[in-house]
């Protein structure tokens, strides 16, 4: 495979979170990403306005709803949605297809995107950039999660994207500042759990 020929095959995610239970999936998680939490003791943040971006299960969210923040989650699934709905009354659960999104401009302070950006095609990514550039403020965090390129077990052609450091800095570079890029794993319910990367990522504008 090249990086232009880049076909992934992808559940149909709708019919997936209909027909799967959310703590079967690969990515379920329900305690908050340790790499997440550990950003956010270090920086102290407290408050302000999060997105988790794919929430899918809704974990992320809600932990960090229960963190103070005021949290939305949203998802191309209406099944992912309605099912994370009836967890939580405190986060603000969406459809929203984030590569035609429809969350206003400047609106959040932090984001999450753990695990959504890695599905995109490469030649989504501008559009994927153009968007979080568009709903993060100035000086808003984008904190992003992905599968690494070091990641060898999962199949190359049903499995996320996987991405190295310099491939990273590539495309947030022109717009943000790029702080922090660290090797960790992609917590979840696989096992081993696979290699992924953490990065910090600051709108400069
Ligand atoms: C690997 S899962 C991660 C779920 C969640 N972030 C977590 O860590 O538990 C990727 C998620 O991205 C969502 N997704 C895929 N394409 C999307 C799009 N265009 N807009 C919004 N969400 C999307 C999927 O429905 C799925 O829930």
């Amino acid at each position: 495979m090249t990086l232009m020929d880049n076909k992934k095959e992808f559940p149909d995610w709708d019919t997936y979170y209909k027909e799967n239970n959310v703590e079967d999936m690969p990515w379920y998680e329900n305690n908050l990403d340790p790499d997440l939490e550990n950003e956010i003791k270090s920086r102290n943040l407290s408050g302000g306005k999060f997105l988790d971006l794919g929430t899918g299960p809704g974990t992320q969210a809600i932990q960090l709803s229960n963190l103070g923040f005021e949290t939305t989650g949203s998802d191309l699934s209406v099944n992912a949605i309605e099912k994370a709905k009836k967890l939580s009354k405190e986060v603000n659960f969406v459809t929203d297809d984030f590569l035609n999104s429809k969350l206003h401009e400047n609106e959040f302070d932090f984001i999450l995107d753990r695990g959504c950006f890695h599905v995109f095609d490469i030649k989504q990514r501008p559009t994927y950039v153009t968007q979080i550039k568009r709903i993060l403020k100035k000086n808003g965090i984008l904190f992003l999660k992905c599968m690494s390129i070091e990641e060898k077990d999962l199949p190359e052609e049903k499995g996320p994207h996987k991405l190295s450091k310099s491939e990273l800095n590539q495309v947030f570079s022109a717009d943000f500042e790029v702080e922090n890029i660290k090797d960790t794993v992609y917590h979840g319910t696989l096992n081993p759990l696979p290699k992924a990367l953490f990065a910090v990522i600051k709108k400069k504008f």
